[in-house]
């Protein structure tokens, strides 16, 4: 089983990039053969300074090994050390319906917010289809907000191999349900473009005021909340205390009598006690860079010699060359 995900470039990686994604990527590790990049050519979309493209993508890489993620047993890669990907995403293009992509949230997400989108923003699914179908893969871990480019992929594939044989593997997306939609500290989707992320990585000092200000309603202390379940706060506490722990405060705020502030406090000594292990090997690896390079080096020469057999085996079935 080969199991393909991907993450991109243009941040810090948060609190819900960790359970939505990257948790679940780290734990299929030990269930097939994994590929894992950092999707580099996407980024492109949304940034446009060169040096920031290369910290955060530098800054991924540290963070996804800090992590867990261990190179001895997936193959971590750059998107673009791979450049047949792009090839075959022009392969993929001349199958895909104009409606497919109108219909894409990444894309009308934008429209409606009155953003000029350019082709490539457009054109993305493509990009992720190909990303997928040149490695192979049969299980696509990812947040539920990527569902919708799984489904595109798919669909794309199916076509391709009703034009010209059975030439790619169809995958499936693997989304977790119980963290499929991590809260920020307003409530909504923690997302890197709401201004609202807990960041896995960072000083303490700013993390914990973050949390801090997590926002909550007026009610006092005493008043019982029979709405407890769906405090942010102790969404964000399940996701990093142990079971008891979270139900031990979930209760004790369902009956009255915990303050917000002594509750924020206890998610935030949890959070900050869940990435202790990780904050170190990060420190380790940001000591050794040129480990990490030599990491990415590798994969992408392992991850190159599969694209191209998967690219040529397309273009074979198509008639090129
Ligand atoms: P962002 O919304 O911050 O820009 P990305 O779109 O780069 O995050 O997401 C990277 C990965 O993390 C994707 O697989 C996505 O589904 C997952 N992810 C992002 N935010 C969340 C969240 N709040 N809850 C669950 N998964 C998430
Ligand atoms: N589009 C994904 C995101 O924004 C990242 C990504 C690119 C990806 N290519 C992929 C994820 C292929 C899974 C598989 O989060």
């Amino acid at each position: 089983m080969r199991i393909l995900s991907g993450i991109q470039p243009s941040g810090a990686l948060h609190v819900g990039n960790y359970f939505g994604m990257m948790r679940p990527a780290i734990e299929l590790q030990e269930k097939g053969e994994a590929y894992y990049f950092i999707a580099d050519y996407h980024s492109m979309t949304s940034i446009t300074e060169p040096e920031v493209r290369r910290k955060n993508s530098l800054d991924v890489a540290l963070d996804f090994l800090a992590c867990g993620l261990d190179p001895a047993k997936s193959v971590f890669f750059v998107q673009s050390d791979v450049p047949e990907v792009t090839e075959l995403t022009w392969l993929l293009g001349t199958v895909t319906p104009m409606g497919l992509l109108e219909r894409c949230h990444s894309y009308k997400d934008k429209q409606a917010k009155g953003i000029a989108a350019n082709f490539g923003l457009f054109a993305y699914p493509v990009l992720m289809a190909s990303d997928i179908l040149i490695y192979d893969s049969n299980i696509v871990p990812v947040g539920r907000d990527q569902k919708q480019h799984v489904e595109v992929t798919r669909d794309i594939a199916i076509k391709f191999n009703q034009l010209y044989g059975e030439v790619f593997v169809i995958p499936e997306p693997q989304i977790r349900d119980e963290v499929a939609v991590v809260p920020g500290t307003d409530g909504h989707k923690m997302s890197k473009s709401y201004d609202n992320t807990i960041e896995i990585f960072g000083e303490e000092k700013p993390l914990r005021k973050k949390i801090m200000r997590l926002v909550m309603d007026s009610r006092p202390p005493e008043e019982p909340k029979p709405d407890a379940d769906k405090n942010i706060a102790i969404q964000l506490l399940r996701l990093v205390a142990s079971k008891e722990t979270a139900t031990d405060y979930e209760n004790r705020l369902r009956e009255g009598g915990l303050g917000y502030g002594d509750l924020k406090k206890a998610l935030f000594e949890n959070y900050w006690e869940y990435f202790t292990e990780a904050r170190a090997r990060r420190a380790e690896l940001e000591a050794n860079l040129d480990h990490v390079h030599q990491v990415l080096k590798g994969g992408a020469a392992k991850a190159r010699a599969l694209a191209q057999t998967v690219v040529n085996r397309a273009k074979k079935a198509s008639g090129l060359g």
